[in-house]
């Protein structure tokens, strides 16, 4: 433990040193490399250059795997070839394992320069060894370890102590490298610390690690006037330091091995997609968890959450979710209720109230179980010896139930357990979501030497793995038990929220952004770390609605739920010691949340149908705005408005006193979605400053779209000034309580729709009851509408386009179904 301690001091004394790094290694040289027989990939060897004792000995010899796993994928694999390391576990994170040849060190000499693959190309130097990664299309260096650059040393190979860094050409933008609130925004910041390694940090706390460890960049480049991105994940869960200085990027690690994998794009989208190939794709959320959900720490009782959900009612803002916060379980105990406040009789009757009107129920779980005799979760936990251990006995932690051991979710017998607790709770309450809480571990109590309110390195896991390695992901093996428990006791589509996440997380759970506070600096914060959870593969992310704690005023609350009303996971949530937040308790509030959650409620297709493209192709459902305009380099830093899905932009009031807001517009016609006569055309992109009172806020949608929208709507745009046109949207609809969520199945529906600027067709429910077509051509009348399906053709009459371009098909009466063909078109 001590020897851990310094060497994170070190690593942390390095930060501030540009030249220290140089001085710990000579390298390695690399003495043969040959194609593996089997596999496809490449098989070599690497030799310690000068052996040094600084952070412990170099690792000798090392074994270094390269492999083209697909087109768009290269994965560079080095650890020690003498002896295995810790990996973060092939049974947790799906992957091919390299080949395991150990210490058959000296083949062939080396030949080899550059292996290929189709869209990327490495190479390397041998003495001392280096690569580089280059893409095939345009030539550029994607990553490079050559030491020649004068900003960094060789590659470093110890038990505890590895260092490796790339160039970077100077005008990279960097985004990714979390969990952490980045107050400048999206784009990484040169000589900004990122520490990663999951720790219970509040979120208001900046450039600091907090809950999740995601160690992977996505890089956007402007190369003569064309975007191209990649992504590099470092697939490693040992606690790191990732120091960006601009023109180079330097990863020093305290334990496991380079796993790294290229993720060549070139468009964004295109690497969320390649990157979640990789990791598991998102899970497929529940419809009504795209709904609104009240939460609060201090809901101590059944009639509390009935009043907040009658008041919720009462002020006509929607509410599909509420929660509950370890007040209803007994003395803090998992799986427990306390009777006195919660009497199972009336939590029941409570329940079936609200689940008759379509309304659900989650409660919050913590990963301590208190050590008490009398608790038979620990009696069978203890049966099972489910628990982590610490010098041959299940580590003794404090937590709010007092002394507490913790599952080891890497141990299957946990997770047999764990699966059979969720099954016995569930039969006592029929919860309908769990949130995983306080899983970085977080053991307030413990004076751990390494980190912060956590558990000691020493303590180890099943097989004897230790905390030392597998630490930050015990939130992600959290989450796998929760979710297999889930989908075996319910038969359902799971929700989970898990506030410390890994890569991977997003296959089984939705994330918040932690405790935040009420402060206006904490509600701009929000909009970086969602864009970036979007990035890490769990795009169902967002903040507690109105900050944790402290109170928060008015003004900010009514711009909160401007920005939370469009989070992929909206919800209000604050503190114990915090005054009331329910979005009712100010008038000025409600009226604000009426608005804005009126729009998300009605564009829930949409978000749906956003829900579904994640989970097929990674693509986040909030993005940053370089995602649709990746060769509009204004955008690349762009923190404070952001897109659903490709073409809605949200571009909120983040600053006190303001009821104006300025804009940037991307090229091309937006229109404003509350009122759509109004458009901004921004021909080569453009600020603008929108109105923005109180209660208003600001969403566009850009041209060439069709938006499927609840309450019968679909909206289709097209570019204000110009004579060719056409729009296209999706819509994808299934019963979203099946596990599973895909086409084909017999219960989806999935639609392409497509309009030119003379007519509008569905391709393939639903009925449709009206639809929108904005942008058209010209002021004079159109003249004939007429709406087609197979067998029938009805003439609805003709629309005055007038000065706003636009006009709207009212369908009501004739049953057009969403699934069916149908056409319509005007002259
Ligand atoms: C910490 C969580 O971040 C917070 O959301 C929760 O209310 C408290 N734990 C109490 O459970």
């Amino acid at each position: 433990m001590a020897s851990s301690l310094s060497l994170l001091v070190a690593i942390i004394l390095c930060f501030s040193s540009l030249r220290c790094s140089n001085a710990i290694g000579k390298g390695y040289r690399l003495i043969s490399i040959e194609k593996s027989p089997d596999d496809g990939g490449f098989i070599g060897f690497l030799q310690v250059k000068q052996s040094n004792k600084i952070y412990g000995s170099d690792i000798t010899i090392l074994r270094l795997f390269i492999k083209h796993e697909t087109d768009h994928r290269l994965r560079v694999h080095i650890t020690d070839a003498k002896r295995q390391r810790w990996e973060v576990p092939y049974n947790l994170l799906r992957r091919e394992q390299p080949p395991r040849v150990i210490g058959k060190s000296r083949k062939s000499p080396v030949t080899v320069q550059e292996i290929s693959g189709p869209e990327l190309i490495l190479s390397f130097t041998t003495d001392p060894f280096s690569f580089a990664v280059r893409r095939r299309s345009n030539r550029e260096t994607i990553f490079n370890t050559s030491s020649s650059d004068e900003n960094f040393g060789e590659m470093v190979f110890k038990d505890q102590y590895l260092e490796i860094s790339t160039s970077l050409p100077k005008d990279s933008s960097l985004y990714g490298f979390g969990e952490n609130s980045q107050p400048n925004g999206i784009k990484l910041v040169p000589n900004e610390p990122y520490t990663l390694f999951t720790e219970d940090v509040s979120a208001f706390k900046l450039n600091t690690d907090l809950y999740g460890s995601h160690p992977v960049y996505m890089d956007l480049r402007n190369v003569r006037g064309k975007s191209y991105a990649h992504s590099v994940l470092l697939l490693n869960s040992n606690g790191m330091d990732v120091l960006y200085r601009g023109g180079s990027l330097t990863y020093k690690v305290i334990g496991g091995v380079f796993d790294f994998y290229f993720f060549a794009g070139p468009s964004p989208l295109n690497v969320v997609d390649q990157y979640t190939s990789l990791i598991g794709r998102p899970a497929p959320m529940p419809y009504w968890s795209l709904g609104f959900h009240q939460c609060r720490w201090g809901y101590r009782n059944v009639s509390v959450l009935e009043e907040v959900v009658d008041n919720y009612q009462k002020a006509k803002i929607p509410l599909d979710v509420i929660w509950n916060d370890a007040d209803y379980m007994d003395g803090y105990k998992d799986f427990t209720l306390d009777l006195v406040n919660f009497p199972h009789a009336k939590l029941l009757a409570f329940l079936d109230r609200i689940h008759k009107m379509g309304m659900k129920y989650v409660v919050i779980n913590d990963p301590g179980i208190g050590v008490n005799a009398s608790y038979g979760v620990y009696q069978r936990g203890m049966a099972n010896d489910v628990f982590i251990k610490y010098e041959g006995k299940p580590f003794l932690a404090q937590m709010w139930p007092g002394p507490v051991y913790f599952p080891d979710f890497l141990n299957p017998k946990t997770v047999s357990w764990w699966g059979d607790e969720i099954r016995r709770f569930h039969e006592l309450v029929p919860i309908d979501g769990l949130w995983i809480d306080m899983n970085e571990i977080n053991a307030t109590g413990n004076k751990a030497p390494l980190g912060f309110k956590t558990i000691p390195t020493s303590a180890y896991h099943y097989n004897g793995v230790r905390e030392y390695d597998a630490h930050s992901i015990y939130g992600f093996s959290e989450a796998i038990s929760t979710h297999k428990a889930l989908l075996d006791v319910q038969g359902k589509r799971p929700f989970i929220l898990s506030r410390s996440t890994f890569v991977g997380s997003g296959q089984y759970a939705a994330h918040w952004t932690g405790d935040n506070q009420g402060t206006w600096q904490s509600l701009q914060v929000s909009i970086s770390t969602m864009l970036n959870f979007g990035i890490f593969g769990v795009p169902m992310v967002g903040s507690d609605i109105c900050g944790f704690f402290p109170p928060t005023p008015e003004e900010l609350c009514n711009r909160w739920i401007e920005v939370g009303a469009f989070y992929p996971f909206s919800r209000d949530h604050a503190d114990y010691y915090a005054p009331r937040k329910e979005l009712y308790q100010w008038g000025t509030v409600a009226e604000s949340a009426r608005n804005a959650l009126g729009m998300r409620y009605k564009l829930l297709p949409f978000l749906y149908t956003l829900n579904y493209e994640a989970h097929m192709t990674g693509a986040p459902i909030a993005r940053p705005l370089f995602f649709s305009f990746p060769d509009y380099t204004e955008c690349y830093g762009l923190s404070k408005q952001f897109l659903l899905g490709s073409s809605l932009m949200i571009s909120p009031v983040l600053e006190q006193g303001k009821t104006q807001v300025e804009a940037l517009f991307p090229p091309g016609s937006w229109y404003h979605i509350f009122d759509m006569t109004q458009v901004v055309v921004s021909k080569n992109g453009k600020r603008v400053t929108l109105p923005a009172p109180l209660n208003v806020v600001n969403v566009h949608l850009y041209q060439n779209t069709i938006l499927p929208m609840q309450q019968g709507r679909l909206v289709v745009t097209f570019p204000a000034r110009a004579s060719e046109g056409y729009a296209t949207g999706k819509l994808f609809l299934d019963d979203d309580e099946l596990p599973e969520m895909k086409i084909g199945n017999g219960q989806s529906t999935y639609v392409d729709f497509y309009a030119s600027k003379v007519s509008f067709a569905l391709r393939q429910g639903l009925v449709i009851e009206r639809v929108i077509v904005l942008g058209l051509e010209g002021t004079e009348q159109t003249k004939r509408i007429e709406v087609s399906s197979k067998d029938q053709k009805y003439v609805v009459g003709s629309e005055d386009k007038g000065e706003s371009k636009s006009f709207m098909v009212e369908l009501k009466g004739l049953e057009i179904l969403v699934g069916k063909d149908f056409n319509i078109s005007w002259k």
